[in-house]
């Protein structure tokens, strides 16, 4: 080679780790030390620019914006003020975004792009609470892995999931997005999300950096009404709400969210208890808080700071770093600085958490990596994802009755009327948070049922659900009230050998904002159900719904109830599976089903009253109603399967003084007529503690196939992290004393056993 060769070839290197290499980091150094040499070289905007995250709503690639904010927001990543979008996807708006961070700012800094993918991107999940009711950790994993994929294939980076807050409250509409009432299988589920999210390598194209959102008790919300007040005691918060966060941190998960709400008197995002000693400090969280939509500026209408100025400061000290679209950050924190109310020290901490994580996720290796237009193309829709979203859809699903074997439907010449609108709804299935899928592309019960069997079915809508068809408006939160359809879905029902009623919510009934009072069918179809009923009562109702519903009457009267959920792409399909039997029911509840809205919040793992039981006929002074039983429609952990199963033998070896584990095994055999899956739950009662302790808490579970006739002993280990509990103080105590075991296949599972610590 020539020296005018040599040159060249240096000059063109040079072009090239530049354009690869946006900040000229020496990228052989750990990432703890780029990014250290990174924040040498930054000016206080500019980390301060890495705080703030803007909503994408403009057109990147095509006509000029026309909303101010969105100049604003184009000229702030020009200046290198901006760190994260969201809302920007697909390959062509984030690279031309991408681009103007990386050629047009100072420091060339990428952006990371955040997207809620919460049940999918465009090939759309069951949604979380029904892929919680599967219990199957492998499914679920493999379920986020699907949605990092096609996400990432999308140019998103980073997902605003998984929700782990615990709910006990129905009435709460986001009770959809999380795992359900249980702190165990909570927290298992929020491993095996952010694991399928985030997989073994995070700069991996295929895999996106996970949330776990909202720190902290945002499913406590008074009254299940959106974004209210939550009041929790030191018990609950470290012993039902925390736990998930723990363990998702354990998960390695890289960014966690603050919440809404007010707790215990202080906004989660101003509040320091929360972020700095307990997440950042006792957990010692490496990753960044990034804070919820507009949850600093939200500080003002909530009491605690006077303006945007204030509410910046109470962010930042309490330790939330990433701003969420309040510009607060981004307007105040420059002098907050300077008139020394903040810490710089502060500032530098949550940029060097932030272009962490960015730095792992490959981004200074190449901003683009996740914007191939080829793997945008091939990845999207791609009809591999198909087996695996119908897979979770058939797992999530609860047989919640079948009286007299009613379920599985004989495949071929039966006379079948299908009534209900939301058995021919392609959309609803999709259910709430499916930002990027199109509408329509859900199989609907009837295409399902039409393509599986040779039955023939008659249709007859009955009733709408609610009053309107356009997305993302409130006419879908409105009940219809027209019966007009009433008098033809009789008459299909009349003629039929079996009828199947497809009712619940629609799919954007449930969701953020949509907190319900009812825990009904929604609108007239209880009416629509009860009418039908009268003419023929060989009913098969399958529940489509993001929430507990309270069906007393369906579950008096109706001889099989399915829980279907909003199930995502597939749902029809995997739906009409269950009905003929080739997949035998295996789902259980994640949440408890109340007999009515006032007997909520339900949940099994409540404490014992002073009163619980009955004393003698006719007492009224013991804990209970007088106008509706105390317990619940539908446990905790139940769900009805095509075969039987039996537990025995349940034996415990404690060797707690030598080698701190309480062993417990139990056989579990298959009795009925047909293979199928089993889980194995084991509850713990601490009998008595210096705090009381819960009548029953889930320790541990297992699923396994069985044959029919096929048996199988299966063992669970307990140790300190299962028998322990935090007391009022936050501390974790083992204490001596008795602990009742149960064995089954719901929380009021009856074979029992117990040690002593
Ligand atoms: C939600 C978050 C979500 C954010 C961004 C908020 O309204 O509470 O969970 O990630 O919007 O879309």
């Amino acid at each position: 080679m020539n020296f005018k060769h040599f040159i060249y070839m240096s000059i063109a290197i040079l072009i090239l780790s530049c354009q690869q290499n946006p900040a000229n980091i020496n990228s052989s150094k750990t990432i703890d030390a780029q990014v250290q040499e990174l924040l040498a070289k930054m000016t206080l905007e500019e980390k301060i620019g890495q705080m703030n995250q803007y909503s994408g709503f403009m057109d990147f690639t095509g006509p000029e914006p026309d909303k101010g904010q969105a100049a604003t927001k184009l000229d702030h990543i020009k200046k290198g003020l901006v760190g994260s979008m969201l809302n920007v996807h697909g390959v062509e708006n984030v690279k031309a975004v991408q681009k103007i961070a990386v050629e047009e700012s100072r420091l060339g800094i990428p952006l990371i792009f955040g997207f809620d993918v919460i049940h999918g991107y465009k090939t759309v999940s069951p949604i979380p609470l029904a892929e919680a009711a599967s219990w199957d950790l492998k499914a679920i994993q493999r379920s986020a892995e699907v949605a990092a994929e096609e996400a990432s294939a999308a140019g998103i980076n980073w997902t605003f999931a998984p929700m782990v807050d615990i709910c006990r409250d129905a009435r709460w509409g986001r009770v959809m997005e999380g795992a359900g009432e249980d702190p165990f299988l909570g927290s298992e589920i929020a491993k095996a999300r952010i694991q399928g999210f985030q997989g073994d390598d995070l700069s991996a194209v295929n895999t996106v950096a996970a949330t776990a959102k909202h720190f902290a008790a945002y499913g406590f919300a008074e009254a299940g009404r959106e974004y209210n007040t939550v009041d929790i005691g030191t018990s609950t918060l470290y012993n039902v709400v925390f736990p998930p966060f723990r363990a998702s941190l354990d998960a390695e998960v890289k960014t966690v969210m603050n919440a809404f709400n007010v707790v215990n008197g202080i906004p989660s995002t101003g509040d320091k208890f929360l972020l700095r000693d307990i997440l950042k400090e006792k957990w010692d969280f490496q990753g960044f808080v990034v804070s919820d939509w507009d949850s600093v500026g939200e500080m003002v209408a909530h009491g605690l700071a006077k303006n945007g100025r204030e509410a910046a400061k109470s962010g930042v000290i309490a330790g939330s770093d990433m701003d969420m679209e309040s510009y607060h950050y981004v307007e105040q924190l420059v002098s907050l600085v300077k008139d020394g109310e903040v810490d710089e020290a502060l500032i530098t901490d949550a940029a060097r958490r932030i272009l962490k994580v960015k730095f792992e996720l490959g981004l200074f290796e190449d901003p683009y990596k996740y914007c191939s237009i080829e793997r945008e193309k091939e990845t999207i829709y791609n009809p591999k994802f198909k087996k695996d979203v119908l897979d979770m859809a058939k797992k999530s699903i609860v047989l919640l009755k079948n009286e007299n074997n009613t379920l599985p439907l004989k495949s071929s010449g039966q006379n079948i009327a299908v009534i209900g609108a939301l058995a021919d709804d392609k959309t609803s299935p999709l259910g709430s948070w499916r930002i990027a899928a199109d509408d329509g592309t859900a199989v609907s019960v009837l295409e399902g049922l039409n393509a599986y069997t040779k039955n023939n079915y008659s249709y007859s809508k009955g009733a709408d659900v609610v009053t309107g068809k356009k997305q993302f408006t409130q006419e879908l939160t409105i009940n219809n009230t027209d019966k007009s359809g009433f008098p033809e879905a009789i008459a299909t029902a009349k003629s039929a050998g079996v009828v199947i009623m497809v009712l619940g919510e629609h799919g954007l009934q449930s969701g953020e904002g949509r907190s319900r009072t009812r825990l009904d069918l929604p609108g007239v179809q209880q009416d629509l159900l009860e009418q039908v009923y009268k003419v023929n009562p060989n009913i098969v109702l399958v529940l489509q719904n993001g929430r507990p519903l309270a069906i007393p009457w369906a579950d008096e009267h109706i001889p099989a109830i399915v829980e279907a959920w909003h199930l995502g792409s597939e749902s029809g399909n995997a739906i009409a599976e269950i009905l003929y039997g080739d997949y035998n029911p295996s789902g259980k509840l994640p949440m408890t089903f109340p007999r009515h809205v006032g007997q909520v919040p339900i949940y099994y793992n409540h404490k014992s009253t002073g009163r619980p039981k009955l004393p003698s006929p006719g007492e009224v002074f013991w804990s209970h109603y007088t106008d509706e039983k105390h317990t619940p429609l539908y446990p905790f952990g139940f769900g009805l399967s095509y075969t039987t199963f039996d537990f025995e033998e349940l034996t415990i070896d404690n060797s707690y003084t030598e080698n701190k584990t309480v062993s417990v095994s139990v056989r579990v055999t298959n009795t009925g007529q047909k293979s199928g899956k089993v889980t194995t739950q084991l509850y713990l009662q601490d009998e008595f503690a210096s705090v009381t302790r819960p009548v029953r808490e889930l320790k541990a579970f297992e699923q396994v196939e069985l044959n029919t006739g096929e048996s199988r002993v299966l063992s669970f280990q307990l140790q300190d992290k299962q028998l322990g509990f935090y007391n009022n103080d936050g501390e974790f105590l083992i204490e001596e004393g008795s602990f009742q075991v149960y064995v089954g296949e719901d929380s009021q599972a009856q074979l029992s056993s117990s040690f002593e610590l």
